[in-house]
Formats: C-alpha cells, structure tokens, sequence
C-alpha cells in the first residue's frame, strides 16, 4: 500500500527571510542608532509551529513586526508565500496583513466598549466583507474558541483568558496561513496559559503555521522549532522532532 499524502509532508515555504536588519535612529544622530536585527536569516514552513525566546531588547517584537508586514526591514530580503514583501508600500503591506495574517498580542488589543461579536468582525470591514457574512463567520470563529455564548459581551465583562481567546477568533476569522502572537500568554495565569497553548496547537493542526514569542520554556515546549534570539541575531535554531513526525503527531492529538 502507498503512504497516504500527508499535506504536512509536502513542504511549502511560508517564510523566506534573507539578511534582515533594522536600525532605529533616534533623534536623527548616527550615535543613538540601535541595531535591533543583525542579518537574521530564517525559512519557516507552511504548517509549522515555532517558538522564539531570547532576553528582553533581543530584537524578537522587531522581527514578528517586520514578519507580520507592520513594519520594513532596513535591509535585506522578506519574501511572505512568494511575494516579495521588503519593496511593497503601505497600501500593499496592509492588504497582505489582512489576507494572509492574524496577529494575537500579550495586551489582547480588543476594542473596550465594543462586543466580543463586533470586534471579530472587525478585519473583515477592512477586507470589505458584506454585514451577513461578516455576522456568519464572526459567529463561527467565536464558536471555534468556545465563547459563542459571550459573543455579546465587551471586554471588560471577560476574563483574561476569554478576552484572548476573542483576539485568537478575530485573527483567524479572514482564514489566514500564519498566525504571529506576541507573548499571547504573558499576561495570563498558567492554567489558562496552557488553555491557549492548546488553542494555538489546534488552530497549527489545522494547518495554520504559527510563530509565538514567549518568555516561558513550558509555553515554548509547545511548538515544534525552538529559535533563540540574543543582541538582534539568532544564535539557537532546534527542532523538537522532524516535521513530517510532527504532523502525524499533532493529528493524532499526542503532542506536544
Ligand atoms: N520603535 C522603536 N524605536 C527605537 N528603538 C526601538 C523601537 N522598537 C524597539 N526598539 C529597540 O530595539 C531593540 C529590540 O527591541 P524589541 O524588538 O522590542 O525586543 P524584544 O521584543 O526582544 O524585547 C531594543 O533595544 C529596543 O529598545
Ligand atoms: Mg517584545
């Protein structure tokens, strides 16, 4: 009998990141110049699940920044499923953030006064998706993280953890292939860390790659690849187990 394909199997380049530096020049004068990024080179595939870790002021915020096409690198080449990302205008990054990204961050960043419901719908106004789908698809992404009976609620009547389970509804509902998340527990208890963490891990088998910055080894140990970043360059890349493992591994429910 033949092996079953196994989309996992066949690898697809999501990230293709070449020499990247950034400079921040505060004030204008070459002296106050930082290097946040040194030449970070890094290849990421479609469907992986990649934690980095690396000190605070290491460059991590820096480089989901740039992956996530809020920001350009000084130098160097970024290239997102092809497309070549270091030479596009603002018009253009916005539009490859609402179409191929979902950002989860440590603060939640949901509107306050503002429903659960409504605030999910939210990309998709900017994608110009009509009121009935949006509504649908909100409906559903809320129902995909287990708070479809609080879509009426604002923040403020959520706990923590269900106000980010709301931001990881909001950054899936435009069906995005990569999800970046900014510390996503650093502002949690652990139990509910881990609770996300499963989240996160249902959403990468999926299929959805996802790239988290945590400071914690037990919230990295959940994804696949371990990179670690010091003075703006990474200087540790490890792999839990192979990829093609991983993805009968996490189907089958037994990781991480
Ligand atoms: N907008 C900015 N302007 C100037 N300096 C910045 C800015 N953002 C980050 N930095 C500096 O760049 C370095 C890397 O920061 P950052 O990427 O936020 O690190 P991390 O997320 O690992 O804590 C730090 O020295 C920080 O002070
Ligand atoms: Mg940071």
């Amino acid at each position: 009998m033949q092996d079953t394909p196994n989309a996992l199997n066949a690898l697809t380049t999501l990230i293709q990141a070449h020499n990247l530096s950034k400079v921040y020049r505060m004030g204008g004068g070459v002296e106050q110049a930082v290097h946040a990024l040194r030449g970070v080179s890094l290849h990421i595939v479609q469907g992986d699940f990649v934690a980095i870790m690396g000190a605070s002021g290491s460059g991590k915020s820096t480089l989901m920044n740039i992956l996530g096409c809020l920001d350009l690198p000084t130098q160097g080449q970024y290239h997102l499923a092809g497309e070549a990302v270091e030479s596009m205008a603002q018009d253009q990054l916005a539009s490859i953030r609402n179409r191929r990204i979902g950002f989860v961050f440590q603060q939640f960043n949901l509107l306050p006064r503002t429903s659960a419901l409504e605030n999910v719908e939210l990309p998709m106004v900017y994608a110009g998706v009509n009121a009935t789908q949006r509504h649908e698809r909100a409906r559903a992404a809320l129902e995909r993280v287990g708070l479809l009976d609080r879509c009426e609620h604002t923040p403020s009547e959520l706990s923590g953890g269900q106000q980010q389970r709301v931001a990881i509804a909001r950054a899936l509902v435009n069906q995005p292939q990569l999800i970046l998340a900014d510390e996503p527990t650093g502002a949690l208890d652990s139990q509910t860390s881990q609770d996300i963490m499963r989240l996160l891990t249902e959403l990468n088998v999926q299929g959805m790659t996802v790239v988290i910055v945590t400071h914690e080894a037990d919230i990295a140990a959940w994804a696949r690849r371990k990179l670690v970043f010091r003075d703006g360059q990474i200087v540790e890349d490890t792999e839990r187990m192979p990829f093609a493992h991983w993805g009968t591994l996490v189907k089958r429910g037994t990781a991480p």
